[in-house]
């Protein structure tokens, strides 16, 4: 059965031993997994598990702007649509988007745009849709890392792969990807983007209070947390195309043992088989067809019993003429007789 949690405000974050309530280090990040091409009808696609967050991400196009007056000539356009389902919240999150959407939407795009060659799509648009299925605090940074793996997936090139992961402080502490709680009662919040390829930021939002000793530190672990996601976010997209590779030489390893069969076989010539169809044609044609056959059976049988049963009629009429004849002959000779006798006894 669910349980509804209360919202937090228990300001507490660490156990007695120093860990943080779900046993992490201060610069751990959480438990994280992802696959690529989970949505068949997208051009790519990707769903992240990012501690308690269920995040899927699509891809579609480049193609055509709609509306038409959206599109730039000298290049294409990115459009990000961050939605939250409304069971991916403890209170019913309203469907409709809101203003904290269409935000984070924009920081996301923004995120997103300096790794694409938008100038090599004039014309177009490349979407990327983020569904929040569960949330479990810093969902803006676990989107962005499942719309790298969704634009990879797609095949768009891309400068860098990019990785979304938050840094914080609480109970004075600075911290690593931050959960939902911490997130909340926490005293600072920096979520930031990263570009893999030179390490450099494409997007850092704040909020709260920090030094920048605490600042620097909070770098210092994003860079640690990125590199751990990256090198998952590798594993994915490679476990993909290993797959396809493995098919690929399964196919190939057949269709050459195929080919080895029929090679194998006595090579017939085009004129050959020509020949031979040809003569396997006449011979069809020449022999009467099965059904023809049986018809002709049919019909012959028919054609018998007709003429056996006219032959028994004839037979049967030269009987009774002849009977007729006798009775005929029986009959004149009977008054005859009876003449005969009426004379005598006259
Ligand atoms: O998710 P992120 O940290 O990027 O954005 P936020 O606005 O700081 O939200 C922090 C967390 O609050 C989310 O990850 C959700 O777990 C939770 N939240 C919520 O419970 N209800 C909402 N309507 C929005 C967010």
């Amino acid at each position: 059965m669910p349980v509804l949690v209360p919202e937090p405000h228990d300001p507490v974050c660490f156990r007695k031993d120093g860990k943080r309530l779900d046993g992490r280090d201060v610069d751990e990040p959480r438990p994280f997994s992802c696959e690529v091409g989970v949505i068949k009808n997208a051009q790519g696609s990707a769903v992240v598990r990012h501690g308690g967050n269920l995040i899927y991400a699509a891809v579609y196009g480049p193609r055509e702007v709609h509306p038409r007056h959206l599109a730039k000539p000298d290049r294409g356009i990115l459009r990000v649509y961050y939605r939250m389902a409304t069971f991916s919240v403890h209170d019913r999150k309203s469907p409709a988007p809101n203003r904290r959407d269409n935000e984070i939407s924009k920081v996301i795009r923004e995120a997103i745009e300096p790794v694409l060659f938008l100038e090599a799509y004039p014309d177009s648009q490349i979407e990327v849709f983020i569904q929040i299925m569960a949330a479990d605090g810093g969902t803006r940074c676990a989107s962005t890392t499942a719309a790298s793996l969704a634009l990879a997936d797609a095949g768009i090139p891309m400068r860098s792969m990019i990785v979304g992961i938050a840094a914080g402080k609480a109970q004075d502490k600075v911290i690593l990807d931050l959960g939902d709680k911490e997130d909340k009662v926490g005293q600072a919040d920096v979520p930031a983007v990263v570009v893999m390829k030179d390490k450099s930021i494409s997007l850092l939002q704040f909020d709260g209070e920090m030094s920048l000793e605490e600042m620097k530190l909070s770098f210092k672990y994003i860079l640690k947390g990125a590199e751990v996601i990256y090198k998952k976010q590798l594993e994915a997209l490679k476990g993909k195309y290993e797959t396809i590779r493995v098919n690929a030489k399964k196919e190939s390893e057949e269709y050459q043992k195929s080919v080895k069969e029929t090679s194998q076989k006595k090579p017939q010539s085009l004129l050959d088989t020509i020949v031979s169809k040809k003569t396997e044609e006449i011979k069809d044609t020449k022999k009467p067809k099965e059904d023809e056959k049986v018809q002709k059976s049919k019909k012959e049988q028919k054609k018998e019993t007709k003429k056996g049963t006219k032959k028994s009629k004839k037979v049967t009429k030269k009987k009774t003429e002849e009977k007729a004849q006798k009775t005929n002959e029986t009959i004149e000779n009977a008054p005859q007789k009876d003449s005969e006798k009426g004379g005598k006894t006259k």
